[in-house]
């Protein structure tokens, strides 16, 4: 085979990926303790501009995906937005908004969807007013939320309600799913907490007890039955009581990438946190060549990488080892198997710990998600 052709067929061989994730900014009006943004936020003097994103969403759709996801922090506080949304829809992509639902008006809601806005998918803290705003450092967030969702039903929009628990709000799950009834969402995620980045800071926290997760899985489990053809739950367990990993991001660098505010191109929103990891600039280099020959992302596509037992095990191709953050979070190198298995030497550690910070009768205060504070003079830096 000569060089050129080799090329090609190895090119072929990448697929496109099914969705980009594009984080136009870290600000946000909220403050979670378990955000996903990394611990170092970049500021907005840092984001890339409105040209820097029209570039991205024609090479998105250049490279052949089919999804983009419109996120952030909060990416209602991008002036540009709807600029946006409609260049993806001129290019024939499906939209989905990411959203605090904080700092929407109907006005701009109704441009968004004149745009192109096919769906919309609401953060909910928790299903109680003083609960909800509580988590999300946000006195009055909740009401905000929930008009936001009025909106978006009155204007027969599909909206998914995404939920994050935790031990502080796993007990009102039930109403969770009631309060996603009552709005009309058509979907609603309720999503254990992902413990990298703002979530190990805030682990002891925020861990529920083993009684919690299977009094929630089971509420789950029920109302998936009973609202059959009504709402659809999606359920993400938490990692620490799991004894299996998940195929984190759906196996990395196959079917996901994310762009960060500055225009880096991650394998997943985590990514930044492994180190020595040199990640490719939309601004420097084509997606599609990121994507098909980056070197982070061919760092651990597909089983190559794989250590023992991984290489071994049957489930190497659904797991795909499981989440590579996590395993340099908790085992402190991204290059073995994600400790969640247990068929790692730091399983029974892990799960130690979930068991211990869970049965703590005062949990720590929240680290709230926000920007380092700047030094003042004559101050070190934190
Ligand atoms: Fe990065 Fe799981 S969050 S691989």
């Amino acid at each position: 085979m000569n060089i050129m052709l080799a090329e090609a067929t190895q090119a072929r061989a990448v697929a496109p990926p099914l969705a980009v994730l594009l984080e136009l900014t870290h600000r946000c009006p909220l403050a979670c303790p378990y955000c996903s943004n990394p611990l170092e936020l970049a500021s907005q003097r840092e984001e890339m501009d409105t040209g820097g994103w029209l570039d991205v969403i024609d090479q998105a759709a250049a490279m052949g995906a089919l999804q983009l996801h419109f996120s952030g922090g909060e990416p209602a506080l991008r002036k540009d937005l709807v600029e946006l949304l409609q260049r993806a829809r001129e290019r024939g992509l499906y939209s989905n908004l990411i959203t605090s639902g904080i700092g929407i008006d109907e006005a701009k809601l109704d441009r968004m969807i004149e745009a192109g806005l096919d769906h919309v998918q609401l953060s909910l803290q928790d299903a109680t007013r003083e609960s909800a705003d509580h988590i999300a450092g946000y006195q009055g967030s909740f009401d905000k939320k929930l008009r936001f969702a009025g909106w978006v039903r009155a204007r027969e929009l599909p909206l998914t309600l995404n939920a994050v628990v935790h031990r502080h709000n796993a007990g009102n799950v039930p109403r969770m799913i009631e309060l996603a009834l009552q709005l009309g969402a058509s979907r609603l995620e309720v999503a254990h907490t992902q413990y990298y980045g703002w979530g190990l800071v805030n682990r002891a926290a925020l861990m529920p007890s083993r009684e919690q997760l299977d009094a929630a899985t089971a509420v789950v489990e029920e109302a998936r039955v009973r609202l059959r053809g009504q709402l659809v739950i999606d359920y993400v367990t938490p990692d620490y009581y799991a004894r299996r990993p998940k195929a984190c991001m759906g196996g990395w660098a196959q079917k996901f990438l994310n762009i960060s505010p500055r225009g880096d191109v991650l394998p997943c929103h985590a990514a930044e946190t492994v180190p020595g990891m040199q990640f490719d600039n939309v601004r420097d280099r084509a997606l599609l060549d990121i994507w098909q020959h980056g070197e982070a992302f061919e760092r651990y596509r597909g089983t190559a990488w794989m250590p023992e037992p991984c290489q071994s095990c049957p489930k190497k191709e659904v797991d795909w080892g499981g989440c590579r953050c996590q395993a340099l979070a908790l085992s402190g190198t991204a290059d073995t198997l994600d400790p969640v298995c247990e068929r790692s030497p730091d399983h029974a550690r892990i799960l130690q710990a979930a068991m211990d910070e869970s049965a703590a009768a005062m949990p720590p205060p929240f680290v709230y998600r926000r920007p380092a504070r700047k030094a003042l003079p004559g101050e070190s830096p934190a």
